[in-house]
């Protein structure tokens, strides 16, 4: 796949042929990730990349940038139908860069932010202490009840009403179950704040209509476009006309400089992708497949954090079989499947260690796998987790793996 690559450099040639080798070989459940389609790729990979085209169409500060805007203009609108938003910004790099747009737009540095806490499940960027968002703004987090590890609205409300945030953030990185956006728009209502959306994780599904959408509830919502939505690597910001100019100023020229092209193209493309019904039975099928995996590693022993899913992932708890998040996660590695540890609801581990992991459908399903084969993934997690330190176990599975994984090829031209 990398023959021109390779001309040039075959270092780097074969790096990038050893990993499309690796997503070949394993089972990818890290649910931040999955497969693009090639015509993402292509676009991805296409020469749009030696533009440059600092400002929005019809405004640049370059010449040469009629395909830019025309392209920037598809991506902007397709956005708009799929969510049902009065405006689109597709330039954001990346999610952070979103949520760094959106915050700044909203809100002055020393002003008050409210996003749920990285262990019940919130993202760096929702206020966390190490992130900006934690360093320019006053950060006050939520949590999930400890019984029912769910959203907690009553004592959402209380400590919303305590400290009178400007932004609410509803959105998470590992939050299995629905998210609902008009409840958290209530509380922003009754204390005076903006409510900002991430849905960087259920942005496909929502584009399906397989989660509730966030729109009209949310005063912005901001996503990548790499995960569940399965579009390139990037972020966008979606909101009112209100503060449409705002978003925009702030996007560029406030925090960055010229659009990646080449990745708004991309997102143009996934963004068309995301309008065909078999996008639809995609979602549905991740759902089901999460929900499926969910149960049969309940049936070995195993516990989900809230009981269960509605979404792409499920977070499990591996506190009663006496392994850390970051054991199984290498265990799983080494044996062919590719996970994420993470914390817990008031996990007593350290972020770096947890005693969770993440574990993702999207990537399985894109490569045509069903509940059948999700049986037989949960029976491997459950081998490899009940004997993280047994060489001749991990190398069973890893065999097997290989061998499985070889009936659902990621792309064609290899
Ligand atoms: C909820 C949420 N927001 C924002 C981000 C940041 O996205 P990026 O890694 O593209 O900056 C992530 C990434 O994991 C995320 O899960």
């Amino acid at each position: 796949m990398f023959d021109k690559v390779a001309k040039t450099d075959k270092e780097t040639a074969d790096i990038l042929e050893n990993d499309l080798a690796r997503q070949q070989d394993i089972l990818q459940m890290i649910a931040s990730e999955n497969y693009v389609s090639e015509a993402v790729l292509q676009a991805q990979g296409c020469p749009m990349t030696n533009k440059y085209a600092e400002g929005y169409p019809g405004k640049r500060y370059y010449q040469g940038c009629a395909n830019a805007d025309q392209v920037e203009d598809l991506a902007r609108e397709r956005a708009k139908k799929l969510f049902g938003a009065p405006h689109a910004n597709v330039q954001p790099h990346a999610g952070s860069q979103a949520n760094m747009a959106a915050l700044l737009t909203l809100m002055k540095p020393g002003d008050t932010l409210m996003g749920m806490n990285l262990q019940a499940g919130g993202h760096l960027t929702h206020g966390h202490s190490i992130n900006f968002s934690g360093i320019l703004f006053k950060s006050v987090q939520y949590n999930v009840s400890p019984e029912t590890e769910l959203i907690d609205f009553v004592e959402l409300r209380k400590l919303a009403k305590e400290c009178k945030p400007k932004v609410i953030i509803a959105g998470a990185t590992a939050y299995p179950r629905t998210i609902d956006f008009a409840a958290f728009r209530e509380v922003a209502d009754e204390v005076g704040a903006y409510l900002m959306a991430d849905i960087a994780h259920p942005c496909g599904l929502i584009a399906a209509g397989q989660h509730p959408s966030p729109l009209p509830h949310a005063h912005v919502v901001t996503s990548t476009t790499h995960k569940t939505l399965r579009g390139p690597r990037g972020g966008m910001v979606l909101c009112t006309e209100e503060l449409a100019k705002d978003i925009d100023r702030m996007v560029f020229p406030g925090l960055q400089g010229g659009p990646l092209m080449h990745v708004v193209a991309a997102k143009a493309v996934c963004f068309a992708e995301a309008m065909k019904p078999e996008f639809v039975e995609y979602q549905k099928q991740v759902i089901k497949n999460a929900r499926c995996l969910g149960e049969e590693l309940v049936r070995r022993g195993l516990r989900l954090v809230s009981g269960g899913t509605d979404t792409h992932l499920n977070l499990v708890d591996l506190t009663a079989k006496g392994v850390t998040g970051k054991a199984a996660a290498i265990a799983l590695e080494q044996a062919g499947i590719t996970v994420n540890y993470n914390t817990i609801p008031y996990d007593k581990l350290k972020p770096m260690v947890a005693s969770g992991i993440r574990i993702g459908t999207s990537a399985l399903t894109t490569r045509g796998m069903k509940e059948e084969e999700m049986k037989r993934v949960a029976a491997w997690v459950v081998r490899v987790l009940d004997s993280p330190e047994d060489e001749q176990t991990i190398n069973a599975v890893r065999s097997e793996i290989k061998e499985f994984a070889g009936d659902f090829p990621i792309y064609f031209e290899q």
